[in-house]
């Protein structure tokens, strides 16, 4: 994930990259755009993000842009993967949209890709997600792997485009 937000931080000169945690949603009002990043928790964006984007106003100045790791499958794959992302990571789009509905933010869109998880969620995943043995033996290889180059890529020309279009 940090590799992420280097990345997309470094399409800009005039960027500046910070931990949420610190952050008072009004210090967003000194940006034209932010980039708001999350690991998928619960399918959706981990609950710290979940709180912090309620306590945005409604029509802010800056324009959002979203930007997810999850350790599920992208949808793209193949059926299984399709099903696996919708119960495992369909919500985090989705709450971005709902910012655009539900608090007139000009969203521009979002960018995901895997990202390894840490060995409880990995148990967790063997255990009730991916549990037939040969579909564990090629995930585990797979996700481990990311984010890779071709993710890092993808983050930054998703973050140059969207800068494109501000
Ligand atoms: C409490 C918890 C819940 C998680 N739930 C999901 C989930 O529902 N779907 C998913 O794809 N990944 C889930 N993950 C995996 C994280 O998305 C993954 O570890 C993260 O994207 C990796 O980035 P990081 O190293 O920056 O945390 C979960 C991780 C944790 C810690």
């Amino acid at each position: 994930m940090q590799k992420l937000f280097n990345e997309i931080a470094s399409q800009n000169n005039d960027s500046t990259l910070k931990d949420f945690k610190d952050l008072k949603v009004e210090a967003l009002d000194n940006f034209d755009l932010v980039f708001l990043g999350s690991a998928c928790h619960h399918a959706d964006l981990a609950p710290p993000v979940l709180k912090f984007v309620e306590t945005i106003p409604e029509s802010p100045k800056f324009k959002l842009a979203g930007f997810v790791t999850h350790s599920t499958y992208p949808p793209e794959g193949s059926d299984r993967h399709a099903e696996m992302f919708e119960q495992w990571g369909s919500k985090c789009s989705k709450t971005y949209e709902k910012l655009q509905t539900e608090k007139n933010i000009d969203y521009k869109s979002y960018f995901r890709c895997m990202g390894i998880p840490s060995k409880p969620i990995e148990s967790f995943i063997n255990a009730k997600i991916v549990t037939d043995d040969k579909e564990w033996a090629e995930y585990i290889e797979i996700v481990a792997k990311h984010p890779d180059e071709k993710d890092i890529e993808n983050a930054k020309k998703f973050a140059k485009e969207i800068i494109k279009k501000c």
